[in-house]
């Protein structure tokens, strides 16, 4: 599902960015450009990213 409706960024491409090595929203910020617009989307991905920690 989409997360990040400004930049068309799915849970899918959070996780991976978590995967790859990316442990905090800045992190995954950097990475995809996640919440860099309305901001709207920061904190589900926010917990998008601390539910997959818990399974890396
Ligand atoms: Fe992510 Fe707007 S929905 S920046």
């Amino acid at each position: 599902m989409y997360v990040c409706l400004c930049n068309a960024i799915t849970d899918q491409q959070i996780k991976e960015a978590v995967s790859q090595g990316d442990y905090t929203l800045a992190d995954v910020k950097k990475r995809l450009g996640v919440a860099n617009q309305c901001g709207k989307c920061a904190k589900m991905a926010n917990n998008i990213i601390q539910t997959q920690l818990a399974f890396e």
